[in-house]
């Protein structure tokens, strides 16, 4: 180890690591030299300093709830036409945010690969390329596709799409790129071990999106290629519309550089963030790991909650605020859980001793955007999450809300035989004929 890094490591409270580096037997050094020399620890102790356990949090204290538009059908329909149009002008592009853990979920794999017992096997990720291939088809041009993965799953989701079978996709389609991760931390911020010899790096939220987006050179390239808008949305949700026509034109017609989708939100437990605007007026989401609780359950005189628009992680936004969202410095947030560590003298597991993980989140560079505009949509057309292995929010329970949809497409198709299955390459979001916006 360099005397610098030494040195680096001791300013910023990491003098255990030196100690554990100073025992390891010489096989395991040099890959745990490497290892500590790639974190940024001033950054790891910046987190820690700024939103560690010894912090509260801190929430804008005066929220108020934020208007959000809702369509009618011929509104809709001329929204479609629109964002048609921008698709077929190659003015618009997807980036799917895939880099978080699946543990939630308890597979072994990327979240985007894990089967939901649909018909030919299809998973989230070959159901997006296909709306998006659909896209292409009804637009004449397929979007630029860019998905963002974590250190866990890069070589997986890399060999899943370099593997998928199945319609013929453009080269080099999606472009992958990698989020970053930060070590997790005790609770007084010292790192910690996997195992001897390992740091425990995880994933440090969806919040560096903006920074690798443009670090990576997609957001340049893509402006050089024409693009103006950027769709940015989780992986997690069956009924998700990448480049959704609708939402485009929605959003060029709104005249502000930033749209979010969002669903009512009825059931005060749900996990879900919702947007709200600050003290001074400004758009955000407060997530629901840190909106108190009797705030989460107020009540408006409609019966329905105060804060009611829920966050689905659908995002559409002018390529320059991109860019502009890629210089901000986001606030990080603590989230207290167990993570998998052991004692770096002997070696015996602490699992149980629960660990910091620092997460940045995307939604918190929204306060900076000029201008933001709600999209309510309605949540058994466009939000069937998939978050835990069973129950709520499960592939079973997104799989029946896929079933439903198509089902009610098909009595509105009238088609009384059809087996209930409705390949996205065919129909995107219930359209009958390619080009046109013929819904029945
Ligand atoms: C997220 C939203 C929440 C919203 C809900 C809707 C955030 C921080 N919270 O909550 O407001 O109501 O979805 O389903 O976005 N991801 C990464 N890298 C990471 C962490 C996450 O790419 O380090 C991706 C995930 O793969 C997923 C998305 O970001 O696609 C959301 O992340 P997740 O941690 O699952 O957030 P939720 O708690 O579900």
């Amino acid at each position: 180890m360099t005397n610098d890094l030494r040195q680096l490591l001791c300013e910023n409270g990491q003098d255990h690591l030196v100690a554990h580096l100073d025992r390891l037997e010489p096989s395991l050094h040099d890959n745990f030299c490497t290892e500590l020399e790639s974190v940024d620890w001033i950054r790891a102790t910046s987190m820690h300093r700024l939103a560690g356990p010894q912090v509260t949090p801190n929430l804008p204290a005066e929220l108020g709830p934020i208007p959000a538009s809702q369509l009618s059908g011929p509104e809709r329909d001329r929204c479609w036409d629109l964002g048609i149009d921008l698709l077929a002008k190659g003015k618009a592009a997807f980036v799917l945010m895939a880099g978080g853990q699946g543990s939630r979920l308890g597979f072994d794999g990327p979240k985007g690969a894990c089967p939901l017992g649909l018909p030919d096997d299809l998973v989230l990720f070959e159901i997006l390329v296909r709306r998006l291939l659909r896209l292409g088809e009804l637009s004449g041009t397929i979007p630029p596709f860019a998905v963002m993965t974590g250190p866990e799953n890069d070589a997986a989701t890399r060999e899943w799409f370099q593997k998928r079978q199945g319609p013929a996709v453009p080269p080099s389609w999606p472009v992958l790129f990698q989020q970053s991760a930060a070590p997790a931390l005790d609770q007084s911020g010292k790192a910690l071990l996997t195992k001897f010899g390992e740091l425990a790096l995880v994933p440090d939220g969806n919040g560096g999106i903006w920074e690798r987006l443009e670090r990576s050179g997609i957001l340049l390239a893509w402006k050089d290629q024409g693009v103006e808008w950027i769709h940015v949305a989780g992986v997690d949700n069956l009924l998700s519309l990448p480049c959704d026509p609708v939402f485009l034109g929605f959003a060029s017609d709104s005249g502000a550089p930033l749209s979010c989708k969002s669903v009512l939100r009825t059931d005060p437990s749900e996990k879900v963030g919702v947007y709200v605007l600050d003290g001074e007026g400004r758009p955000r989401v407060a997530e629901y790991t840190e909106l108190p609780p009797k705030t989460a359950a107020a009540t408006d005189v409609d019966g329905l909650p105060v804060f009611r628009e829920a966050n689905i992680a659908s995002h559409l936004l002018t390529l320059a605020l991109a860019r502009q969202f890629a210089g901000i410095n986001l606030p990080w947030h603590l989230a207290v859980k167990k993570i998998p560590h052991v004692d770096p003298a002997t070696g015996v597991d602490l699992t149980h001793q629960l660990g910091c993980k620092y997460e940045r989140f995307l939604f918190d560079a929204f306060p900076h955007a000029s201008g933001m505009s709600v999209l309510r949509v309605r949540r058994e057309q466009e939000f069937a999450p998939v978050k835990n292995a069973l129950g709520i929010d499960s592939p079973q329970s997104a799989r029946t809300a896929l079933e439903s949809l198509h089902r009610s497409w098909i009595s509105r198709w009238n088609l009384p035989e059809h087996s209930g299955w409705i390949d996205p390459l065919t129909s995107y979001a219930g359209e009958r004929e390619a080009k046109t916006a013929s819904w029945s």
